[in-house]
């Protein structure tokens, strides 16, 4: 599950058309009847719930006037994403979490609290394989199927896909309708650090406007939480989605984004 120590070349900016963004939509609500896909007591709950106080406190950070940062865990849902919602609550942190539509699938339960405590949910391809390796149409497929079991969990579509190992090609980010969310920051958590290896590799390298690389499939980084989100307030952070970290750029399908501009 973790990204490849290699760097990864970005093509030029593939930009959609609105008609082709509006037809997908279209045919995966078709799809969604087609397939008789019935939203579970689970989502169903989170989207009658009222939105969190920590939204609405949230979608006031002007990320051009405070620092702001995007922490974002991938590869979840698994056995520490509740472990890591509970710290993210108790501290009144939203995050992003790019989640791998097969777990989602299998365990909706997460992916709706992650919702529903009003974080944001992305989609990371239904089994983190690596989207370069598929044909155009066969990655259109796979985020497709992620983004039902998404939907299926959360009761809606996700806005945006992070590709795993942050892998991406001219013929890959042409058949991704969403934005490709990348990162600025690597917490190596995938290489075997402990967490206050963690915490230090993040703040050697943050800085306001960042979107952090994690995962909440990995112990430490979930013992991390607290520390970090201490580390980061104390040098003035304000915590925001993705969405928000890029709310100053008009963000276009099948093109990366690393971090706020
Ligand atoms: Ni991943």
């Amino acid at each position: 599950m973790a990204p490849p120590s290699f760097p990864v070349p970005l093509p030029p900016r593939t930009p959609r058309t609105p008609g082709r963004i509006r037809v997908l939509a279209s045919s995966a609500c078709l799809m969604l009847a087609a397939t008789g896909l019935t939203v579970g007591p689970a989502a169903a709950n989170a989207s009658a719930s009222p939105a969190p106080a920590a939204s609405s406190a949230s979608a006031a950070v002007d990320c051009d006037a405070v620092p702001c940062v995007a922490l974002t865990y991938d590869d979840g849902p698994g056995p520490y994403t509740d472990e890591l919602l509970d710290t993210l609550a108790a501290e009144e942190v939203r995050a992003t979490f790019f989640v791998v539509g097969e777990n989602a699938q299998s365990s909706p339960e997460p992916v709706a609290r992650t919702a529903s405590e009003g974080h944001e949910v992305g989609n990371h391809s239904w089994a983190h394989d690596d989207l370069t390796e598929k044909t155009g149409p066969e990655v259109a497929r796979d985020l497709e199927r992620a983004s039902l079991a998404i939907t299926g969990a959360t009761g809606s579509w996700p806005d945006l896909m992070r590709p795993p190992y942050g892998a991406v090609s001219e013929t890959s980010l042409a058949h991704t309708y969403y934005p490709a969310i990348l990162w600025d920051v690597d917490s190596r958590d995938w290489t075997g650090l402990d967490s206050d290896e963690i915490v230090d590799s993040t703040m050697s390298q943050v800085s306001p406007g960042s979107i952090v690389l994690m995962h909440d499939s990995i112990a430490p980084t979930v013992e991390a939480a607290p520390e970090l989100i201490r580390r980061l307030r104390d040098e003035g952070y304000h915590f925001v989605t993705v969405s928000e970290i890029l709310d100053n750029t008009a963000l276009e399908d099948g093109t990366p984004y690393r971090r706020r501009p």
